[in-house]
Order: C-alpha cells, then structure tokens, then sequence
C-alpha cells in the first residue's frame, strides 16, 4: 500500500465526527481521551489542567492521521505495525484480534486505596469488544481529586466457549509527543540500587524490564520519567511520570515508530508467562500510575510522594522510629547480652526501636551463617535460651521498642522445613533445584494456598505469641532460579510468576487485616523490592544493603524520584564500610542517613565515646526535623550524577515554615570552585532564619543565627565553605552541611 492511499484510509478511521473527546482530571492535570462507539479509543492530550474553552477547541495531533494514537492497541487487525498491548489466542486458534469501543462511561469512585485509606475520584470505564468474539476488555482510568496522578488497568473477560491463551496483556498505553523527550530510569544491582540512567528517545525500542522472579526493583525499575522539553531538570520543566504498581515480572516498552509520538507501554512481563483464561474468567492487569508536573522532576517526584503517602504506603501519616538493626553489627553472633547491650546502647543515644536481624533462629539445623535453617522459624535455644520473652523484657526495659527479621518465602535444603515439605519449593518437574545464597537456598512456592497458608502462620505465630513486636523486617533474598512450579498443573506451568505474586499479595493482605498496626519494612537483599506494588503492605523499604555515605548519596537521589524520605531506611553505619570497604567521616554518614529515615546500622559498642556523643546530637536534630524530612516536599536542587562533585537537595515543610537543606561535597580538589545553590520551595515572603545541624567546626558559619528571605535564598542561595574548621587531628576530605531554616 502508498502512504498516501494508508494515510487516508487512516484518516478515515482517525476523524470521526461522532467521537467524544473524554477529559479526566486531577487538580492540575488533564487527559483527554477521543472515544466512539466501534471505534479504537485514542489519546488526544495528556499536561497541564485544561480550561473549559481550551477543552472545547482541543485539536487533533498535527500529522495524527499517521499516528495511530490508540490507547490499547490490540494485535492482529490494524493498520499499525508497531507494538500493541494486547495479544491472545483465541480458543478456535486465531491469533487476531480487534478491539473497539463497545460503551463507556465516567462514574464518581469513593473506595478504600491499596494502604486502606479512602481515596474518592473519578473513574472511567471503557468496555471493549472484538466484533468476531465475545471477549470483553475493559480499560480504567481513574483519577484522585486531591493527588495529581492518575491510574490505568485492564481486565480482559474470557467468554468464549474454551480456554483462551493471552500472550500479551500491557496493563496501559500512554502516546507521548516527540519534541525532544528523554527517558531517566533506573538501573541497579546488589549493592548498588537505584542508578539514574538519563537517554534521549530515539526510533526504534526502549526496553525497561525484569525477570527476576521476586525482586523486581533489584536490576531495572519499573518507575520512568519523561522529560517533555529536553533533558530534565529539577525544579523547571514538563514532565511525564510513570510508575507500575506491581510486585512481579514486568515489561516496559517504549516504542518511537513512523508517527509523531513516543508509545509507552507498561504490565506484566509476558515472557514464558503465556496466561491460559478459562471459559468465564477474568484476568485483570496490575495499575499503572501516571502523574504530569511543569515543576520538573522534583515537580513529579513530589506528586509521586504525595500520592504514596496517602494511597500507597502503609502509615505514612506517622513518625517513623529511629532504629538500631543489629546485622552489620554483629551479623549471626545473636545473644541476649549482645542484643542487650545494643539495645541500651541505642536507647542511650536516643533511639527508639531496636531490630535484631538474621540469626536468631533453627533449632535441628540452626542459623550460624547463611547456609541454614531458613523456614524453620522457631528460637534457637543455644543462642537464645530464655527465647524472644527475654529479648521484649529487655527492650521494654531498655525503653526501645523491639523488632524481628524474618524471610518467610523462603527455606534452606538443610532444614527441617524441607524435610518435610520438599514439595513445597519451586522447582521445574523432574529437575534437581538450582540453589542460592549459602548454597542451600530455595523458594517456597506461593502459588500453592498451603504455602500461603503457612507464610501467613509465620507472621501470626509471631505476632500473636509476642504482641509487644513493634516491627517486622520481611527479606527476600533469592531470584526464582527453578522455573516451574510442583503445584501448577502441567498445563499451566506459564502461570508461575503471575500466580506467586497474587499468591504474596493475598498473604500480604491477611496479615495487614489481622495485623494493621504492626510496622514492616520491605527488604530484598537491599532495595530489592523497592516497589509500589508491595508498599501499600510495608511502612519502608531497605534502600540497600550499602551504606556507604558517598555512594548513598547516589542510589537515595535515584530511590528519591517515586519514593518518599519517610519510606526511605537510611542508616549510619561503620568504616571501613563493610560493602565498599572506604571509611567516610561520621559527619558525612549522619548528615546522608539523616535525609531519609535515620537508623543505625553498627556496633555502638566499638564507637567511641565521642562518636556515642555526635550520633545523640545527631539524632536529637533528627527529631527536631524529623516531620519536614518525613512529610515535607522534597526539592532535588543538585544533582550528584552531574558529575561536578557536589549533591544538594531540601525538605519544605507543608506550610513553608521550615526547610532542611542537605549539601554534600562528593570528591575534593586542590582547586575547588562549586557553584551557590539556588534554594527552592520556600515562602519568597518568609524571613528564615539559619542554623547549622550537626556541626562539627570549631566555628560557626558566617550565616549562622541570620535571617534571609525565601525570595533571597531561591534566587541566591548560601555559600558553603568547601571544607571544615576543625583541629588538624580531625581533618579529612570530607565535607556536607545539614542546614536548618525556620521562618519567623
Ligand atoms: C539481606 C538484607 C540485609 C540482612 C541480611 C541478613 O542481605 O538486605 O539487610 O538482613 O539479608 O541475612
């Protein structure tokens, strides 16, 4: 066919007069949608809140009669030959399929959110049809009236009279205008979680995705942001952010074809997950949440935070506990008098939970290393022979509160647990298991209900013998290497990575029903499962299992564009740095754990005396800004991957009262010139006035106790000296600043 002959039978389908443009909106968002009864639906605008009159004469693209537009393109039966959302086979084996506007329509929605908040919006429903099939796809497009963000899911109806297999099933299609669009992501592995990758959109494919099995934040994430005008910037700038909602597999698409737009596709990743529908059944896709900013990234970020705390994560209206986790401590070397001393010691210096981590556990085979005992979650009496009881007495006489961790999805060959339940791992018919961490490590099979029966007694068993637990610590530290599941029937051995995650998110649910209050961080070897597909169960997540200051600067600035400080655990920890083996200075591993939430990771008992004395300090100022870190507006002002040695960033209270300001030196020079640090976010009315956080200068700044405006310190800044006024013996070439603004 020529272009010419293709572009008007595609006009023929893209203009028709009978469309209804369909408009959803968020306090400053708008997206505009061209519906029609037998027709594909297609996207028209997505930005900024449009005005009435705006609306009304909204035009088509330039050039849409050449871009397609649809916002779920189906494969088989259309004139585009790029990437489509959705693909099946139907039960009479035709791989086509066709999908049209059956009816829509818009309906007000008040229902409790993920975390079980109540969230009230809009929601549209469009029922689509394939003319040759039964089949019913429903999309949903529902809006928050207080939040800018928007969701997007499908639930595909099988009504034909068999089974039918679904190959592809994107939960959402979003077209994004080229006009000079780049992608940032984030790319990671153990230890290093969370790196911003920043590209220009080019033709051809991006792929973002994950296979992991379990954790699907430890390589790529699921979280990207387009910037609309040109590279992104922080604090200025157009920019579209998206995040899946999902625990599992997934696969982002972005595909730049022919047309004027950018095609972003998000859901489940379909590879070997092939997902056979019977007769009657619905499969319905995990969310994907979109928000727009003309704030930049920050802008985005911080509909991302706003939206999280309120719908998806659990409890974030609350202070977190400032904690001390006994694993870099002492690892395995689990005993009442060290879990003792470490309770008192970070009781001394403030703190308020303490978290006694792996080792604890297994009595046959019992946790010394790695190696053993996973699943057999009972006290191993050598270590702990007056068992938990004793540990809740000494927290609560200590005055901490006390927490526990555990890996329920797991289990080691070597315990007993295995033992009796080798059917219960997940392991592809007829092979050996291939093992994990310690050599013995395998994953329980969630998708069988007794797995998650027993998953859940784990928690239960816990929480009801010992209320006084305060905090669980959920790990997770195995990727399915076994693919196959000995409770699947044979036939539907594709429906293994789909049926665990709903498997965990159903065991997830029974134990927030039984168990709201108690607080669970969300651990995977790290940041392993840093998503909002499990958040709206977990209070935090582990940002990684590196705690070096410098290189946390790097991966928290990552963590930080969809997730916000309250959920972000943040701990001090010792030197050499265990996983990087580089000693920072103390100031800088209190001045970076404390812009997120502040923990220690050590043994105090190796501190001195005066380091004991600078961490209280510390963590006293932590409690001072503790609610502006926690629930303020996060403004990213300098970015560490620049590359030009330097990280700044603030927290502006809601009311604009209170401001903590972070600045970092990242590498030191001979000849050092960085730039002043143009403030953001403040009240440009407001007087601030300055005081420096954790200082460690024989003397104060020149700034220290003045008064600046907020319009002074956004169009200025305050210079930070380079380096520190200290004696000889304390010098080192670090160097940070934690600045305090409080208006008057
Ligand atoms: C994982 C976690 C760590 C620690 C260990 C215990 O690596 O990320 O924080 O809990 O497991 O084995």
């Amino acid at each position: 066919m020529n272009k010419s002959l293709f572009l008007s039978i595609a006009a023929m389908l893209s203009l028709n007069a009978s469309a209804e443009k369909v408009e959803l909106s968020t306090p400053h968002n708008t997206l505009v949608l061209n519906i029609w009864k037998g027709g594909e639906p297609k996207f028209l605008y997505y930005g900024q809140k449009l005005s009435a009159s705006d609306l009304a004469s909204l035009p088509e693209p330039t050039n849409a009669n050449w871009s397609h537009l649809e916002i779920y393109p189906a494969y088989g039966a259309s004139h585009t030959q790029s990437e489509t959302a959705f693909a099946m086979k139907h039960a009479d084996g035709n791989l086509s399929s066709q999908l049209v506007v059956e009816d829509y329509q818009k309906s007000a929605v008040t229902e409790k959110a993920p975390n079980g908040a109540t969230r009230t919006g809009e929601r549209l429903t469009i029922t689509l049809k394939d003319p040759l099939y039964p089949n019913i796809v429903h999309l949903y497009y529902q809006t928050y009236s207080d939040v800018d963000m928007i969701e997007c899911w499908t639930d595909i109806t099988n009504k034909e009279k068999a089974t039918v297999t679904l190959t592809q099933f994107y939960s959402s299609c979003m077209p994004i205008r080229r006009q000079n669009v780049y992608a940032h992501h984030f790319h990671g592995s153990w230890a290093s979680e969370a790196q911003l990758t920043c590209e220009k959109l080019n033709n051809g494919i991006l792929e973002i995705k994950n296979k992991d099995g379990l954790r699907n934040a430890m390589s790529d994430r699921s979280e990207v942001m387009f910037s609309l005008d040109g590279k992104g910037r922080e604090n200025e700038g157009d920019v579209i952010g998206t995040a899946l909602v999902y625990s599992g597999n997934y696969r982002i698409t972005v595909d730049t074809d022919d047309s004027e737009f950018h095609y972003y596709f998000a859901g489940i990743n379909p590879d070997n997950s092939e997902y056979h529908l019977k007769k009657g059944e619905t499969f319905t896709t995990p969310h994907v949440a979109y928000t727009f900013s003309s704030e930049g990234l920050s802008g985005a970020s911080r509909n991302f935070h706003k939206w999280g705390r309120k719908y998806h994560l659990r409890h974030a209206d609350r202070e977190r506990d400032i904690l001390l986790n006994s694993w870099e401590g002492v690892y395995f070397d689990i005993n009442h008098e060290g879990m003792e001393q470490m309770m008192h010691d970070i009781a001394s210096m403030g703190g308020e939970l303490f978290v006694m981590d792996d080792g604890w556990f297994g009595e046959k085979y019992r946790r010394l290393t790695d190696n053993a005992a996973l699943g057999d979650w009972v006290v191993d009496k050598k270590k702990l022979p007056e068992g938990i009881e004793r540990l809740v007495a000494d927290a609560k006489k200590n005055g901490v509160k006390f927490g526990i961790w555990i890996e329920p999805e797991m289990a080691n060959t070597t315990s007993e647990l295995y033992e009796k339940h080798p059917d219960w791992i997940i392991k592809a018919p007829g092979r050996e298991p291939i093992l994990g961490r310690g050599g013995t490590q395998v994953v329980l099979d969630l998708c069988n209900p007794k797995v998650q029966d027993y998953v859940f007694s784990i928690v239960d068993n816990l929480l009801t013998k010992y209320p006084e637990i305060a905090y669980i610590k959920w790990d997770a530290n195995a990727p399915v290497m076994n693919h196959g599941s000995q409770y699947l029937p044979a036939a539907d051995q594709s429906h293994l990575n789909i049926e665990y995650h709903k498997g965990l998110i159903s065991v997830c649910e029974r134990i927030r029903a039984k168990y709201p209050d108690v607080v669970i961080q969300d651990c995977a070897s790290g940041g392993g499962r840093a998503t909002y597909g499990l958040l709206p169960y977990f209070d935090e997540f582990w940002v990684s299992d590196n705690t070096d200051a410098l290189q946390r600067i790097y991966m928290q600035w990552g963590t930080s564009y969809v997730f916000p400080a309250i959920a972000m655990a943040s701990h001090i920890s010792a030197v050499p740095n265990h996983a990087l083996q580089r000693t920072t200075s103390l100031k800088l591993r209190c001045d970076v754990a404390m812009s997120g939430r502040l923990g220690m990771e050590i043994q105090p008992k190796h501190m001195t005396e005066e380091e004991k004395a600078f961490c209280r300090q510390a963590i006293t100022n932590y409690k001072m800004i503790r609610p502006v870190v926690q629930f303020g507006d996060l403004y990213r002002l300098h970015s560490p991957y620049e590359g030009d040695n330097l990280a700044s960033l603030m927290y502006v209270s809601e009311a604009k009262d209170k401001a903590v300001f972070y600045w970092y030196k990242l590498e030191t020079f001979k000849d050092e010139h960085f730039p002043c640090i143009k403030m953001a976010g403040l009240n440009p009315d407001k007087m601030y006035t300055v005081k420096e956080l954790n200082r460690i200068d024989n003397n104060p700044l020149p700034i220290e106790g003045k008064s600046f405006s907020g319009k002074y310190l956004m169009a200025n800044g305050l210079e930070m000296p380079y380096s520190h006024d200290v004696d000889n013996n304390k010098k080192n070439d670090w160097s940070s600043r934690v600045i305090y603004l409080e208006a008057r």
